[in-house]
């Protein structure tokens, strides 16, 4: 099939996916009031906008990371924003014993779970694939492990509640993104196993609803730090993209895409156009030269 005629079908795609989108958002805050919510990774960045965004709809939050006096902060926060309580469990999501350690916590403090938001990441470097094994096995355990120890965990509870469980993931867990080979891995895993789980979930009636969340870049101070000297694109703000993951877990999305169209376009050409988009992915990073061959 000749190029434009593939560009015009995306095009068509965006148009429909646009279409799709908009016709159906109803959501309504009150819905998380009194909802007993974890969310990981919420010691900065778009897990502690999550955090404030839940507690002034009044949820019931409990919140993990591994530095304790930023926990703390975010806590402290929260409960001045109106959530109907606050918790925090410190730790390190490489070990899976905490990682099943924060759902025991959650069940001791409330009997039960309305949602789960997985959304922590472990450092890692935006460069050449420097060839340490080492290191994509830490991340794996860390962005992809410990979320299926908490689902293991958390299911019994969320299949009781009608739950829902938000993934919280990454362009790079979708489509080609060069200098990201660890992250990207870990990405792409946790993709294939959350969707095999809601096929059978949906098989099975269990009416626990996973959402998987495709971030672009966002102007999260570790985001920036990493890759603004290579970005062209400017970042979206966390606040919303708080936001939106919490509002597509709410009204239980297969999908969340942020911001929607720097999303939707490279999904949609992945299939149809997959060497364009690869050129443009490549495109939309400056200043290449600068990053270091290992
Ligand atoms: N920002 C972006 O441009 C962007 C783009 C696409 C996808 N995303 C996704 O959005 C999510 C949040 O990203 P973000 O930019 O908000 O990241 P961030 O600000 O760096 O937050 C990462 C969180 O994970 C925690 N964490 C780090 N290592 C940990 C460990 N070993 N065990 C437990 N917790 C650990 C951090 O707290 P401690 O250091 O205190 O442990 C922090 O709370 C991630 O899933 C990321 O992949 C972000
Ligand atoms: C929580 O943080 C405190 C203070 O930094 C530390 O002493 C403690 O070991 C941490 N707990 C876990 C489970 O890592
Ligand atoms: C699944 O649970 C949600 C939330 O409780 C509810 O709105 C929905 O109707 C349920 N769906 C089915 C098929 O039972």
């Amino acid at each position: 099939m000749g190029l434009l005629k593939k560009i015009f079908i995306a095009l068509v795609g965006v148009v429909l996916a646009f279409w799709f989108y908009s016709a159906r958002e109803d959501f309504k805050p009150e819905i998380l009031q009194e909802k007993r919510v974890i969310v990981t990774g919420a010691s900065s960045g778009i897990g502690e906008e999550m955090a404030y965004h839940l507690a002034r709809m009044g949820s019931h939050i409990l919140i993990t990371a591994r530095t304790e006096s930023k926990l703390q902060k975010v806590v402290a926060r929260c409960l001045e924003l109106g959530a109907a309580s606050a918790q925090y469990v410190n730790g390190s999501m490489e070990d899976m014993a905490f990682a099943e350690h924060v759902v025991q916590e959650a069940e001791k403090l409330w009997g039960g779970l309305d949602m789960m938001i997985l959304n922590h990441i472990g450092h890692t470097y935006f460069s050449y694939f420097d060839g340490d094994i080492d290191h994509i096995r830490k991340l794996l355990e860390i962005n992809f492990l410990s979320y299926v120890t908490m689902t293991v965990s958390a299911l019994p509870m969320l299949k009781e509640s009608r739950g829902s469980i938000v993934v919280v993931s990454s362009l790079a867990g979708k489509t080609r993104v060069p200098f990201t080979a660890p992250y990207s891995t870990t990405k792409f895993a946790l993709d294939g196993f959350f969707g095999s789980l809601q096929q059978e979930m949906t098989i099975q009636n269990a009416n626990v609803s996973i959402t998987f969340c495709v971030l672009g870049y966002i102007n999260t101070e570790s985001a920036v730090k990493t890759v603004s000297h290579v970005m062209k694109v400017a970042p979206a703000p966390k606040e919303e993209c708080a936001l939106e993951i919490i509002k597509g877990g709410v009204l239980r999305k297969r999908e969340v895409h942020y911001p929607r169209i720097n999303v939707a376009i490279p999904l949609l050409l992945r299939d149809w156009a997959p060497e364009l988009l690869d050129f443009l992915t490549r495109y939309s990073l400056s200043n290449v030269e600068q990053i270091k061959h290992q």
